[in-house]
C-alpha cells in the first residue's frame, strides 16, 4: 500500500529517495514518484508501473537538490496512470504534496474548490489537499498546512515540500503512519521504519493530529493547534530487516521454507528453561478475570484468530467470538466489564484493526495485540503486545507470520488455562512437549516439496476450486483458499465441509479439484463421510491426511501426507502443503507471486 519517504540533508537526494521507494515496493504499488527542491527550485517526476519506469526517466538528468520527498501510490481514487501518481502539486507547480490514505470528504471539497477557480489535474482524493493548502496559504506553510486539514475527513500522512520555504519538509499525520528519523545534520522521513533505520535509528513517531517542519538540522513538532510540543525521541534497537532472497527464486518460498525456525524462535522466546511460559508484557493483566474473549483482525489473521478461538476455548475455557476488524468496528460494543479484545495483525498498521481498537478503548474494553512489527501503530496504541516474532515478511501473502500467530496463541491459550487453573502446569508442558516436535515435523513436509509441485503441474489449468475442513480446521480451509486466489487469481472457496450440502455440492463435478483437510482429529469421521459425498458426484479429490492413513487414500486422486500431531496443533501441518501448491500453482499460472496484482503488504486504508 502506499507509501512516503523524505530526505533533508547534504547526500544525492534523488539517489536515497529512489533506495527508500525500493525499500517500501514490497508493500504493494502500481506507480512512483519524487519532488526535490533544488536551488530553490521545485521539480517532480512520476510514473506508472515498477520503481525502474521512474528511474528511467530521471537517469542522467544530475538532479542536484537539497532536499525531496518521495512516494509508491496503491491506486484508491482514479486508475494507476502517470497523472495520478503522487506528488501533487497547486497550480502554480510551487507546492508539492504526497499522501497516504483516504480523504472520504473529498468530493465535497472538490466541488467548492472548482467553484471557487481550482482546476483538478488527476482523480485523486490527494490533489483537493494540495489546492487547500494552496487556498489557505498566507505566509506560512505548517499554518497552511494545519488549516488544510481541518477540512479533511478520513485518514492521512502528507509530506509536503514548497518553493515558498524551500529549506524544509512539512509533515501531517491523521490515522495513517508517519515517521522522522533524526540524523547528523539530515533528517529522515517516511511512513516505514525500515525505510529510515539504514540511515539512522533516532526516530520520532508522529502521532495524530501532530505536524512536524523538518529541517537539515532541526526538527520540531506541533500539536493540531500548532503549539509545539516536545518530541519523544526515541532509539530503535533493533536492526534494518533483511530482505534478501537468500537464493530462493521468491521471498514467499523464502519465508515459507522460514518457517520451523519461526516457530523454534517463538518457543525459545516465551518458554523459560523449566518448561513454563512466560508472558512478560502480558504479567501485570488481570487475565483470570477475563469472560469473554473478542477477537478482530483481517485476512490470514481473522483465520489465525478463528483457530485462536478454539484454543482459547479449549485451554482456558474462555467464551470467545472472531469478528472480521472492518465488521467489529462498526458493531454495538457492549462490554459486560471482563471482557478483552485481541487485536492480530502482522503489519500492525492495517487500518481497520487500528479503528477497532480505537472503537473498544474508547468503550473501555482492554486490549492485548498480537503484532510482528514492532513500534507499528498498533502496537503503539494496545495495553499490551504480544510479538510474533517472525522476523519481516516481504512476501504479500502472509505465510511465516501465519504460523508464528498460530504458535503464539496455542502458547497464549496454554499460558491462560494455567492461570485460570483449568490445565496444570504439568498438563502444559505436555502440549508444549508437542509443539517442540512441530518444528521437524514442518521440515518432513517441506521435503515433500517435489511431490506437490507435480500435483501443481496437474491442476493448476483449473479455474476453480474448492477447500473443505471441518472444526479446527475449517479456518485451515479458509486460509487456503485464501492463499491460492490471492496469488494465482484462481477463484478459490474454503467451506467448512458440513455445510457442503447446504448449498456448494451444487458445484461439484468431475472436474472441479477439492482440496479436503482430513488429518486425525475429532472429526475425522465426520469429515470422511463428506469426502465420500464429493466421491461419490466424481468431485476430483486432493486430500491432506495424516501419515498412516491408508483407509482415506480410497477416497483420494490425490494425497498429501503429514506427520501425526495433536488436533490443536494440526493447523500448523496443514497450512504448510497449502501455501506450496498455491506458491507452485501461481508460478505455473505466471503471476507475480511476492507482489500480486491489487494487492498490499500493510492495508493502511479502509
Ligand atoms: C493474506 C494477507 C492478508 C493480511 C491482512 C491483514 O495473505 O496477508 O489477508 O492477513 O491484510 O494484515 P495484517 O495481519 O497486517 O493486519
Amino acid at each position: 500500500m502506499c507509501g512516503i519517504v523524505g530526505y533533508i540533508g547534504d547526500r544525492d537526494v534523488s539517489s536515497v529517495l529512489i533506495v527508500g521507494l525500493e525499500r517500501l515496493s514490497y508493500r504493494g504499488y502500481d506507480s512512483s514518484g519524487i519532488s526535490v527542491i533544488s536551488e530553490g527550485e521545485l521539480s517532480f517526476w512520476k510514473k506508472s508501473g515498477k520503481i525502474h519506469e521512474l528511474s528511467k526517466i530521471i537517469d542522467g538528468l544530475n538532479i542536484k537538490g537539497s532536499l525531496g520527498i518521495g512516494h509508491t501510490r496503491w491506486a484508491t481514487h482514479g486508475i494507476p496512470n502517470d497523472i495520478n501518481s503522487h506528488p501533487h502539486l497547486d497550480k502554480s507547480k510551487k507546492i508539492s504534496i504526497v499522501h497516504n490514505g483516504i480523504i472520504e470528504n473529498f468530493l465535497d471539497i472538490k466541488e467548492g474548490l472548482i467553484k471557487e477557480g481550482y482546476v483538478f489535474r488527476s482523480q485523486t482524493d490527494t490533489e483537493v489537499i494540495v489546492h487547500l493548502v494552496d487556498k489557505h496559504y498566507k505566509s506560512n506553510l505548517v499554518q497552511a498546512l494545519a488549516a488544510a486539514c481541518k477540512h479533511l475527513k478520513g485518514s492521512y500522512g502528507i509530506a509536503m515540500i514548497s518553493e515558498l520555504d524551500p529549506d524544509k519538509i512539512i509533515v501531517a499525520r491523521s490515522g495513517s503512519p508517519l515517521i522522522i528519523g533524526k540524523g547528523q545534520s539530515e533528517n529522515f522521513v517516511s511512513s516505514d521504519i525500515n525505510t529510515i533505520l539504514p540511515h539512522t535509528k533516532d526516530v520520532i513517531y508522529l502521532e495524530d493530529n501532530q505536524f512536524g517542519v523538518i529541517t537539515k538540522d532541526d526538527i520540531t513538532i506541533y500539536n493540531n493547534e500548532l503549539t509545539k510540543i516536545d518530541a519523544v525521541l526515541q532509539h530503535i534497537n533493533w536492526d534494518p530487516v533483511q530482505s534478501e532472497k537468500g537464493g530462493h527464486d521468491h521471498f514467499m518460498h523464502k519465508e515459507i521454507h522460514e518457517q520451523p525456525a519461526v516457530v523454534r524462535r517463538i518457543i525459545s522466546k516465551y518458554v523459560d528453561s523449566n518448561g513454563s511460559i512466560t508472558f512478560k508484557s502480558v504479567k501485570d493483566v488481570p487475565l483470570e478475570d477475563v469472560s469473554r474473549f473478542i477477537i478482530q483482525s483481517c485476512g490470514t489473521s481473522w483465520h489465525a484468530g478463528l483457530i485462536g478461538r478454539y484454543l482459547l476455548e479449549n485451554y482456558a475455557k474462555t467464551p470467545s467470538e472472531v469478528d472480521y476488524s472492518s465488521e467489529f468496528r462498526y458493531r454495538r460494543m457492549i462490554s459486560k466489564g471482563k471482557d478483552m479484545v485481541l487485536a492480530i495483525s502482522q503489519s500492525g498498521e492495517t487500518a481497520d484493526t487500528l479503528a477497532g481498537i480505537r472503537e473498544a478503548k474508547s468503550n473501555f474494553f482492554p486490549i492485548i495485540s498480537f503484532v510482528n512489527v514492532k513500534n507499528s501503530s498498533i502496537d503503539r496504541e494496545s495495553d499490551a503486545v504480544i510479538y510474533s516474532h517472525s522476523g519481516q515478511e516481504v512476501g504479500v501473502a502472509s505465510t511465516k507470520n501465519y504460523i508464528s500467530q498460530l504458535t503464539t496463541l496455542y502458547l497464549f491459550s496454554l499460558y491462560l488455562g494455567v492461570i485460570k487453573k483449568e490445565l496444570t502446569p504439568e498438563q502444559a508442558k505436555s502440549y508444549i512437549d508437542e509443539l517442540n516436535k512441530i518444528p521437524d515435523y514442518i521440515e518432513s513436509i517441506l521435503a515433500q516439496e517435489e511431490t506437490i509441485k507435480t500435483l501443481a503441474d496437474k491442476y493448476y489449468l483449473s479455474n476453480q476450486f474448492l477447500f473443505i475442513g471441518r472444526g479446527i480446521n475449517f479456518p485451515s480451509a479458509l486460509e487456503g483458499a485464501l492463499k491460492l486466489k490471492e496469488i494465482s487469481y484462481v477463484h478459490a472457496t474454503g467451506y467448512a465441509a458440513g455445510e457442503l450440502k447446504h448449498g456448494p455440492i451444487a458445484l461439484i463435478d468431475s472436474k472441479l479439484p477439492i482440496v479436503c483437510i482430513a488429518p486425525n482429529t475429532s472429526t475425522y469421521d465426520k469429515m470422511l463421510s463428506n469426502i465420500q459425498e464429493v466421491k461419490s458426484r466424481k468431485g476430483k479429490t486432493i486430500i491432506v491426511a495424516t501419515e498412516g492413513n491408508k483407509e482415506i487414500a480410497d477416497y483420494a486422486d490425490d494425497i498429501i501426507y503429514i506427520p501425526k500431531t495433536i488436533e490443536d496443533l494440526s493447523p500448523l501441518l496443514v497450512s504448510i502443503p497449502l501455501q506450496l501448491l498455491s506458491y507452485y500453482i501461481a508460478i505455473k499460472r505466471d503471476c507475480d507471486v511476492d507482489q500480486p496484482r491489487n494487492l498490499a503488504k500493510s492495508v493502511t486504508v479502509e
